[in-house]
């Protein structure tokens, strides 16, 4: 418990039993096969940045080994699922559908899809003749009827969020870290303290931290070790922030 191995998801999962994940928080690769790098330049004509949208763990051979994977990731998934537990699933636009009839088809019920508007995006650029990417999608299915759902108020409960991409001190050199504001409210609606939330692809640790805030036991994987390092600098913070935490140390193995 409360432990990233620094390991590839398949394999891990598959040395887990069945039925031992109350929830499932997960960010895997999007695939960005369209996404070029994008050179952005100043009005004298200089560059000034890179804006590199595809990373190298989207790297897959293609667009059916992407989906290949996806499958077997959440066949395995379904098995590790207690009956009753909920999961939430990131993915981009073009994925969306995919990935909800994959779920299905392994046996997970389909609830909703959830809107996250980045406030903050990368700006539109005129020459791209294409809208800025200020939307991710999450979304969110249950093996069987979801056996916890802590409603808050009316207006909490909208499949929509509006929060800016990861800044401030929060931000860690993971390019596409999540912030805790888009994670948290989902996992206390859907889990409750002591509950195992798991994610196979934690690259920062997003969903380990919010867990340990909110007294959830975590498990996961990453598969590549510098994302691990950043995981373990975020534990460290956590227990240097919150010195009468008492829960299993967390750690990366
Ligand atoms: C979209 S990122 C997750 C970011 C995370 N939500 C955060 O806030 O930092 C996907 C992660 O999955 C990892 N990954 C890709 N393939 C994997 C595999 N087969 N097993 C475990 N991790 C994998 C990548 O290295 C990457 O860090």
């Amino acid at each position: 418990m409360n432990t990233v191995y620094n390991t590839d998801c398949l394999t891990g999962m598959k040395s887990m039993p069945a039925e031992c994940v109350d929830l499932v928080f997960t960010d895997p690769p999007y695939y960005q096969h369209r996404a070029n790098d994008l050179l952005v330049r100043k009005n004298n004509g200089k560059p000034r940045n890179i804006v590199v949208n595809k990373f190298e763990f989207d790297d897959f051979e293609s667009e059916e080994a992407y989906l290949d994977f996806m499958n077997e990731v959440i066949q395995e998934l379904y098995r590790i699922c207690k009956t009753g537990a909920s999961g939430y699933m990131w993915c981009c636009d073009d994925y969306v559908s995919f990935l909800t009839r994959m779920l299905e088809a392994a046996g997970f019920k389909f609830r909703k899809v959830i809107h996250w508007h980045k406030t903050n995006p990368f700006p539109a650029i005129s020459t791209r003749r294409m809208f800025a990417n200020s939307m991710e999608m999450c979304i969110h299915f249950s093996k069987g009827v979801p056996n916890t759902w802590n409603f808050k108020s009316v207006n909490e409960m909208h499949n929509f969020i509006e929060a800016p991409s990861c800044k401030g001190k929060e931000r860690t050199k993971h390019r596409t870290q999540k912030p805790l504001k888009v994670c948290i409210p989902y996992i206390e609606i859907s889990s409750n303290e002591g509950d195992l939330v798991f994610d196979p692809f934690m690259g920062s640790g997003t969903t380990a931290i919010a867990a340990l805030q909110l007294n959830r036991k975590f498990l996961g994987y990453e598969v590549n070790p510098e994302y691990c390092e950043m995981i373990k600098t975020r534990f460290n913070e956590f227990l240097e922030q919150n010195k009468d935490y008492k829960g299993e140390i967390p750690e990366v193995i």
